[in-house]
């Protein structure tokens, strides 16, 4: 039996009183003045007045309760061939000695901080430092290029950046350094200093007066015995940034405040995932994205459990039973991934042979998110693994699942195609574009009532009006979630596809707009439409249509591979923009609008309408033809 329905129904009573209850698992300095203030910020803010550190509670807290000896982070790396294990205390220490290093450096409270670094555990050291000092970090992932490293670096003008040396892709080192050079290049603002990690993959050059070696700085603090203490911080005040994409190349800095983080992530670490203290739990995620911030780094180690570390990928590394060796090996209860990840290892072992090597009598529990997660993809790990398989829904903005099969409170029936039921703290509504609510089992617009939950974005960085405009202008008294979906009579939640032009790639989240943006911007380029087209392996994957400017006299294949070449530069390899078809002319409204619906439902093969506002229908011939000529249609 559930009790999904008390619990949910008992948070609708009185919210403020179920936060209140989830925040006594907390640690404070102070307690909060109101739970909820409804007159604080863009629609009010979560345990005004109150006073916290995050680094305290994740580290400080365990070893005084005893948990010192326990591991907290288990580093697997088989791109390095490294495996580490460390301690409560060990990182305590760890974390205490580098935010010694920062404060050194001139870092304190509210001063930003940029890390660029890939999954080694020092990633998680430098977060908690700040956090421990009551500075504010900002994560960028490993995949992006100097130039969108440059444009955070101008948004949230850090005091300091902390980098390593290189990232390792299979096959190939991805050296960080020249790319954090060339960022800081093109950026307006220059950081103090920045602290590099030097890997022996790549031995970074150092720039004098600015750089500070990471290893020997350590450890000239570590002779001297000096350590940072917690800095107290007002529950509201941001733990961290986290820039993501939305419709334009400005990406959106998410802000995650300090108290209602804790209390949230805390709160569903039993209650979602079904985990206990002292338990291990594996986010095969990356610090760079919403799900290494929760589920790597904070949300296993405020509740005291194990987090493994994971660098590597999920097939090639060296082989599709990667997963099930982590899982053995480090006694592994639950796992959360992308689905793209498991379609991936079932597309190199369709089999699952890899499964029956390894023992997996540990693991319980398979958590999907990022994407819709298909079916196929849902029944063929249920079969091969034989545990529950919960797909649940997020964004980067909420920093935890909207809709979710609650492990810990009883799990309820599985609907395939539904990430089951909206979670305490959200009240979920599908909403026409009158903001009026429409029938069950009819598409609309899902929006969450204000407030948001504790741990929802309070704003975006320094852009409050941007905040207003993108996300409670649409549909008042709502936070729209530009996600469109339906809900059915039970109160399951579908989640069917983004209302803008965001798209997801193998689980990452990337603009079309901001693709278009970089390849308009090329010289031969008259006009474009960067649209996503659906793809086995990575959910979507991202494809131009460009026509070129008249006079150009150059091999279209020329130019394709340029633009190609442009966006990898610009945004970096995890954008997978790999095809650019030229044609002669795009399809368009009478009033001019690209008719980017109509060519994924062509590329898509799926059913579509001439639309009524069409201007010229033959130019929907033409550009099939173009499609289908260059294998561009799905399964055609
Ligand atoms: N640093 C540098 N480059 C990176 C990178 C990083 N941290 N992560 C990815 N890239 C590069 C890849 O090397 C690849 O480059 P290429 O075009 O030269 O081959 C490109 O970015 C695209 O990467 P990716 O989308 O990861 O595709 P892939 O083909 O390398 O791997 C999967 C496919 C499915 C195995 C992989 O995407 C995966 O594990 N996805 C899970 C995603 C995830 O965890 N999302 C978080 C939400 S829960
Ligand atoms: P991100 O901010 O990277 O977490 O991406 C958020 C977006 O990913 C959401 O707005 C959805 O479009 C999509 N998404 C995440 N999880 C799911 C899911 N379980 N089902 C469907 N779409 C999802």
């Amino acid at each position: 039996m559930t009790r999904y329905h008390e619990v949910y129904a008992s948070w609708r009573s009185n919210p403020e009183e179920f936060w209140a209850k989830a925040a006594k698992d907390i640690a404070w300095y102070k307690l909060w003045d109101k739970v909820f203030e409804p007159y604080m910020g863009e629609y009010g803010r979560w345990f005004a007045g109150s006073e916290c550190n995050t680094a305290f509670n994740c580290l400080d807290h365990h070893v005084e309760a005893g948990r010192g000896e326990q591991p907290a982070i288990i580093y697997d790396s088989p791109v390095t061939d490294t495996k580490q294990t460390i301690t409560y205390a060990q990182l305590l220490h760890k974390v205490a000695t580098f935010a010694q290093v920062l404060a050194d450096q001139g870092v304190s409270k509210g001063d930003r901080v940029i890390i660029y670094m890939p999954m080694v555990p020092d990633a998680a050291v430098a977060m908690l430092a700040c956090a421990r000092l009551g500075a504010i970090h900002s994560v960028v992932f490993g995949g992006f290029a100097a130039a969108e490293l440059a444009t955070r670096i101008d948004d949230c003008m850090p005091k300091a950046i902390v980098a390593a040396s290189c990232g390792i892709e299979p096959g190939r080192i991805v050296e960080y350094k020249p790319l954090l050079d060339q960022a800081i290049e093109i950026a307006t603002h220059t950081p103090a200093a920045c602290i590099i990690l030097q890997r022996e993959q790549a031995e970074a050059s150092m720039i004098e007066g600015r750089d500070v070696d990471w290893a020997s700085t350590v450890a000239a603090t570590e002779a001297e015995g000096r350590k940072a203490p917690c800095v107290a911080v007002a529950g509201t005040d941001p733990l961290y940034i986290l820039y993501t994409s939305g419709t334009t190349g400005q990406p959106k800095g998410v802000v995650r405040d300090n108290a209602g983080h804790m209390v949230a992530l805390k709160w569903t670490m039993h209650n979602i995932y079904g985990i206990e203290p002292g338990e291990v739990f594996w986010s095969a995620s990356d610090v760079g994205w919403v799900v290494g911030h929760s589920y790597i780094v904070y949300a296993p180690l405020l509740h005291g459990a194990t987090s493994v570390m994971y660098e590597g990928k999920p097939v090639g590394t060296p082989d599709p039973g990667a997963f099930w060796r982590v899982i053995s090996e480090h006694k592994v209860v639950s796992l959360f991934t992308a689905p793209t990840a498991f379609r991936a290892i079932k597309k190199d072992d369709a089999e699952g042979a890899y499964i029956e090597k390894y023992d997996l009598k540990h693991f319980r529990s398979l958590f999907l998110a990022g994407e819709r997660a298909d079916t196929d993809t849902i029944q063929w790990a249920e079969n091969k693994l034989k545990v529950p398989v919960i797909d649940h829904w997020w964004q980067t903005e909420t920093g935890w699942p909207i809709c979710a099969n609650p492990l810990g409170l009883g799990r309820m029936p599985v609907k395939y195609g539904s990430p089951t039921v909206p979670m305490p703290g959200y009240d979920i509504q599908v909403l026409d574009d009158q903001a009026k609510p429409v029938v069950p089992g009819e598409t609309g617009t899902l929006a969450v009532k204000l407030p948001l939950p504790p741990a929802a974005l309070p704003t975006l960085w320094q852009a409050p009006e941007r905040f207003r405009s993108s996300y409670l202008a649409e549909l008042p008294g709502y936070y729209t979630t530009s996600d469109a979906g339906f809900m059915d009579e039970d109160g399951y939640v579908y989640v069917m596809q983004r209302t803008d032009d965001v798209i997801n790639v193998a689980g990452h989240r990337l603009s079309t707009g901001q693709m278009e943006e970089i390849v308009a911007g090329h010289r031969d380029v008259a006009e474009c439409a960067v649209i996503g087209v659906e793809d086995d392996l990575k959910g979507q994957l991202p494809v131009g249509y460009v026509v070129l400017n008249a006079g150009v006299n150059r091999e279209e294949g020329e130019v394709e591979k340029e633009l190609v070449q442009l966006v990898r530069t610009e945004i970096g390899p995890v954008a997978a923009f790999k095809n650019v078809l030229t044609v002669k002319r795009l399809p368009k409204t009478r009033s001019g609008k690209i008719l980017r619906g109509t060519m994924r439902a062509i590329a898509d093969a799926r059913d579509w309408k001439m639309p009524a506002t069409i201007d010229d229908p033959a130019i929907l011939d033409e550009i099939t033809d173009a499609m289908r000529g260059r294998g561009m249609i799905k399964n055609d």
